[in-house]
């Protein structure tokens, strides 16, 4: 048994000490049983683990290895076009050497739990297959689920409806689409069917890349959202990106969150990444590519945010830290209320738990895995504004990593004092 001391716990004003045994929560209070191993946190604030609920593990740091420095143009689809040339050239060890260097990237930052969304328009499934393997082999830092996601299309690539399918029987967890990738309108409809379907028929999860466009009519997410709604399976459906959805016309806009929060659908929102690939072809204003989120916390639709790229075709930066994605977010969605920044951090934890379904065993509460990390700072609005680092990373009671607040070997002075 050992004991954490000296906490200011997230969304519990009273708590300061966590007692855990065999890596489970035991209690969670004030004056809790005498251990001998007691670990004081120094007054730091403690939230559960970051998620990323959308990474693409099999791009990351593909960008430098093409010899580029970005896409010319800068759109999502010249980037589309790039990616099947190197593709080609992939093994299982090449994904496996990038990917991990991606991982690293993020369980160093706090990061416990990925969503990574893998390309299957792959005969050969070279990414499925290395990632695979590596959802295994690093279990015990990191839970992996896995996106069967059709990157150039489930019509646009020939027999990419069956590669999905073949994904799933060899363990993918989720059912991905890209319904505005798709020639036509009625070809990206059919993919949202077959994605559907296809989730209903393995019971998996649903996370599409939908309306990733400035098009105001790039609409898919209304059928999406239409089919869960009738099938009682919203709150296993994430849609990711939904860009177009801050261009629509605010009629349609609230219709559609309306049935949004029938269907409890989740939204997936990538700030950095679409704030960079969208408003491409405007001149000024220049749109931020975002959806509506702050509708959506304001109408209680689960939103959460991701990093989605490191240095791939897409995007070139991204270095798998949450909390810049948080600031790059609160900052595009002009959520920093006094009342928004007490649940901002929601963004990059809980909500995203809730999309990758998993809120059952996330969380700090007694009876679950004590998986937790310790920001550098002692509330919500303080880590935040000061985009604070992860000090420490606790999984299953045991330290993933610790480190010191920065130290300086010689101070800045000022040589004055008022
Ligand atoms: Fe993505």
């Amino acid at each position: 048994m050992k004991k954490f001391i000296n906490a200011k716990i997230y969304k519990n004003n009273e708590a300061t000490e966590i007692l855990v045994e065999d890596g489970k929560i035991k209690e969670i209070g004030n004056n809790l049983a005498d251990c001998k191993e007691v670990i004081d946190l120094g007054g730091k604030m403690v939230t559960p683990p970051y998620v990323d609920p959308h990474l693409h593990l099999d791009y990351v740091y593909t960008l430098a290895e093409l010899g580029k420095t970005g896409a010319g143009s800068g759109t999502l689809f010249e980037a589309i076009e790039m990616w099947p040339v190197f593709k080609k050239t992939l093994t299982v060890e090449s994904v496996k050497k990038l990917a991990l260097k991606g991982v690293m990237d993020e369980v160093s930052q706090g990061v416990q739990h990925i969503r990574t969304h893998i390309d299957v328009t792959d005969p050969k499934f070279t990414g499925l297959k290395a990632m695979l393997e590596m959802k295994e082999e690093l279990k015990d830092i990191v839970d992996i689920q896995i996106v069967s996601f059709p990157q150039q299309g489930m019509y646009t690539y020939k027999g990419g409806r069956e590669l999905v399918e073949e994904a799933l029987k060899m363990g993918a967890d989720v059912v991905g689409g890209i319904p505005h990738y798709e020639p036509a309108r009625e070809y990206g409809e059919m993919s949202v069917k077959a994605t559907v379907e296809l989730a209903m028929k393995y019971d998996k999860l649903i996370d599409v890349h939908c309306d990733e466009t400035d098009d105001p009519q790039a609409r898919f997410i209304e059928l999406l959202n239409a089919l869960v709604y009738l099938e009682g399976y919203g709150a296993k459906t994430s849609a990711s990106h939904t860009c177009s959805f801050g261009s629509a016309d605010d009629s349609y806009a609230y219709r559609m969150i309306d049935l949004f929060k029938k269907s409890k659908i989740n939204f997936i929102s990538n700030p950095t990444e679409n704030a960079y690939l969208q408003g491409r072809h405007d001149t000024y204003p220049k749109r931020r590519g975002l959806t509506r989120v702050k509708e959506f916390m304001e109408h209680g639709i689960n939103v959460a945010f991701a990093q989605d790229s490191i240095n791939d075709p897409w995007y070139p930066m991204g270095n798998g830290n949450m909390m810049n994605i948080l600031d790059n977010g609160i900052h595009l969605a002009q959520i920093m209320s006094p009342q928004d920044i007490e649940k901002d951090l929601d963004l990059i934890t809980y909500n995203g738990a809730r999309c990758l379904n998993i809120q059952d065993k996330y969380g700090l509460e007694v009876g679950k895995d004590a998986n937790f990390i310790v920001l550098n700072g002692d509330s919500p609005f303080d880590v935040i504004r000061n985009r604070a680092n992860v000090l420490a990373s606790v999984r299953k009671g045991e330290f993933l990593f610790k480190q010191k607040p920065v130290e300086y070997d010689v101070k800045l002075d000022l040589g004055v004092k008022y």
